[in-house]
């Protein structure tokens, strides 16, 4: 954390009115104080020259493996049952402590030199606690958990399969060791797989769990039509009602995809105010199919965006994901669906609210945690230029290679390309 004056920029606020503003940004501990013009220096401060550049809130992903980002290029071409049997499954059977930790690292860079500063996270059912090392090192905000795979299932390599009580025991260790770590960077949340791989007494004591200790559950569901007849001949039911029935549809849920969702299971979503992480560039890859986040919004559904696994959609660039939410909905319903302030939303303010965090992060206001990225756009291909919306600039233009600083919590994690990450004592 650090005292930091950010002068003479671009500020996409996204506060509530969405403004846009030109002036500085002043940074105390890990917490936005002042927003304004002609700001002048106030003791010991790093001053961060921010002329035509733009700050904008750092990205919250609310869909992340960062135990898969080893296994980019190793799962293409496939989709999800398949892809989750003969690759995903077995490679994160193999992984060790190092190669989890490593994983981990390596997914963590490339998030925050692509502005991205709070992530949800699921990890693999062994070595858990490498994964929360690597986080807390690296100075990202996460929400992350142990994933629960403890349904019996000849598909699943053996070191996969766990115990009930082992699974339950294994995650509320580690939510009592890392839970709040770090000023409360870091958050436990619980992780089932997705309901083909649990229980339901693990699923229900999941719920139980969750209120006890007020932490998030982050699961995937109807992702995949064949996914969802499993579910069907194992439940009886479709994924959001079997979540609901289980009592597990409340606001501390947050479900990745809801590709394949139906009338019922929308109106569920939005009575209970469950989080729906939509992952556009892993639901083409796998060939999920195409959510219908138009109508989730009209439905008024609460939305974010998450890059799922590096072997899904092959990065975790939040630029990436902005610009598939937007475009893969206009051949379908025409130019302005899905335009770029409301995926810009998603991308922000959208991701805080799921994680429950909207009055702390997710938009540049004073009182808010200082989470930010500070882009330059002054390439050939987006050269700021003020008759044009700097958010439609960002959806449709900006690239990763654009993000020269990225801040979590007051604190500089990077400068110019420059990562400040690995020597922090845990
Ligand atoms: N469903 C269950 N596990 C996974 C996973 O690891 N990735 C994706 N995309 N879907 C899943
Ligand atoms: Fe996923």
């Amino acid at each position: 954390m650090a005292n930091i004056l950010i002068k003479q920029a671009e500020i996409i606020t996204m506060n509530k009115q969405e403004e846009i503003i030109h002036g500085d940004i002043r940074i105390r501990d890990n917490l936005i104080v002042e927003i304004g013009s002609g700001l002048e220096v106030q003791g010991e401060e790093t001053v961060l020259d921010a002329r035509n550049r733009t700050v904008i809130p750092g990205f919250v992903q609310t869909h992340i493996h960062l135990c898969q980002t080893l296994f980019r290029g190793k799962g293409d071409d496939l989709e999800l049952m398949d892809w989750l049997r003969k690759r995903i499954w077995p490679l994160e059977a193999a992984h060790d402590e190092e190669s989890l930790y490593y994983s981990a690292m390596l997914g963590i860079g490339e998030l925050i030199t692509s502005g991205t500063t709070t992530i949800v996270d699921m990890e693999t059912v062994h070595h858990t606690d490498y994964a929360f090392q690597a986080i807390a090192k690296s100075g990202i905000r996460a929400l992350s958990g142990k994933v629960m795979m403890d349904q019996k299932n000849p598909d699943v390599p053996a070191a996969l399969q766990e115990e009930t009580a082992v699974s339950l025991q294994e995650s509320v260790d580690l939510l009592e060791k890392w839970n709040g770590y770090g000023n409360g960077r870091i958050q436990y949340a619980f992780s089932p797989r997705f309901v083909i791989s649990c229980t339901e007494p693990l699923l229900k004591e999941v719920r139980n769990l969750s209120a006890r200790y007020g932490v998030k559950v982050h699961t995937h569901a109807s992702e995949n039509l064949g996914e969802i007849e499993i579910v069907q001949a194992m439940t009886g039911m479709r994924n959001v009602v079997y979540l609901d029935h289980l009592g597990l549809a409340n606001e501390r849920l947050i479900l990745a995809h809801c590709v394949w969702l139906d009338a019922e299971e929308k109106r569920i979503l939005r009575d209970r105010g469950v989080h729906v992480s939509h992952c556009p560039g892993s639901n083409l890859k796998l060939a999920s199919g195409i959510a219908d986040t138009p109508g989730m919004l009209q439905d008024h559904i609460h939305l974010s965006l998450g890059a799922d696994g590096a072997p899904c959609n092959n990065n975790l660039d939040m630029f990436n994901e902005m610009r598939l939410a937007a475009v893969i909905q206009k051949p379908l319903h025409g130019p302005t669906t899905m335009d770029a302030r409301s995926v810009f939303r998603m991308a922000t303010i959208g991701g805080a609210k799921a994680v429950g965090m909207e009055d702390q992060i997710g938009s540049i206001e004073v009182g808010k945690k200082a989470d930010l990225a500070i882009l330059n756009l002054c390439n050939f291909h987006t050269f700021p230029s003020y008759d044009v919306d700097p958010v439609s600039r960002i959806v449709y233009s900006a690239t990763r290679a654009d993000v020269e600083t990225t801040i979590v919590d007051g604190e500089l994690l990077m400068l110019k390309g420059l990562l400040k990450t690995v020597d922090k004592e845990v």
